[in-house]
């Protein structure tokens, strides 16, 4: 099969592009750097024409609505152009029709946008990867003390076994309209204190005392009350946090991708 994949340049993208290939499918990466900007709309039409599946793995954190939106939106009508549509499968997280959070808003707008397009689509929502939560747990500790917003979870997951299941989706028989793929998450929901204490424990720190501050505004309250956790449907897989922790250098670099 020939699977376009926005974003193939990016941590997620790549791996997916990786894996694709492995499984002997031509894997072609979309974004700037190969001449396609979602954001313009550039080089769009010529890489979708004859694909049979799209990856929607593309992002700017900083402008959501124009890259993750506007891209879905304009991913969406060149396909409709087209006589037979490819199957977009688009990856989305987790909670973000639950939590007022920016980035998240603009996950289900982008969710929208392909729903609209009429084109088949399947969104696949994964919790935060384990890199992100590993970052979180760092960047929230302040010397002998980490931070957490009331009793906050997160069930972080292994990005390459996302990368693995959106791989499965986009080879799979194309869905007849929209829908909603079941939730991906890792194993095991841990406390924000706890994932800290792992973290630090890793960096050969001793383990902060967790300081827990009130969840003040709409947001906050969000990841306080766990929406940002996986239902009951959801599919757990791929390495558990501490697998993934161990393969990681010591310390572990303040940045938001990993090379494992
Ligand atoms: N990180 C998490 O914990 C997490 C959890 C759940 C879901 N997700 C989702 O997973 C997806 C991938 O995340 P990631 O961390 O792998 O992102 P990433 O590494 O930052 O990669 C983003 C990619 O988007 C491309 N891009 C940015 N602007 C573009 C534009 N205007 N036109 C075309 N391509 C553009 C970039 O390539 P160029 O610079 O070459 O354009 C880059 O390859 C996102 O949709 C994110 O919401 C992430």
């Amino acid at each position: 099969m020939r699977i376009v994949v926005t974003g193939g340049a990016g941590d997620l993208g790549g791996r997916v592009v990786r894996e694709l290939t492995r499984r002997g499918h031509e894997a072609v990466a979309a974004s700037r750097r190969s001449g396609v900007d979602l954001a313009i709309g550039a080089g769009l039409d010529a890489v979708l024409d004859g694909a049979d599946a799209v990856v929607h793995s593309a992002t700017s954190p900083r402008r959501p609505q124009t890259v993750d939106v506007a891209g879905a939106t304009r991913i969406g009508e060149s396909l409709r152009r087209l006589a037979s549509p490819a199957h977009v499968v688009s990856i989305s997280i987790v909670g973000c029709d639950r939590i007022a959070y920016p980035y998240y808003r603009a996950k289900l707008d982008s969710e929208t946008a392909l729903e609209r397009a009429g084109v088949p689509t399947t969104i696949v929502r994964a919790t935060q990867f384990h890199s992100l939560a590993a970052l979180l747990a760092s960047v929230l500790r302040v010397g002998p003390l980490s931070v957490s917003v009331g009793h906050m979870r997160s069930q972080p997951v292994d990005i390459d076994w996302v990368a693995a299941r959106l791989a499965d989706h986009a080879t799979a028989a194309a869905p007849d309209g929209f829908v909603r793929a079941r939730e991906l998450a890792g194993p095991t929901a841990y406390d924000a204190g706890a994932l800290s204490a792992l973290v630090a424990e890793h960096d050969g720190r001793r383990p902060p005392r967790t300081v827990r501050i009130p969840p003040v505004g709409k947001v906050l309250r969000g990841f306080a009350e766990g929406r940002n956790l996986p239902g009951p449907e959801a599919e757990t897989g791929g390495r558990p946090f501490e697998d993934w922790l161990a393969a990681q250098p010591r310390p572990l670099p303040r940045r938001m991708h990993s090379p494992t």
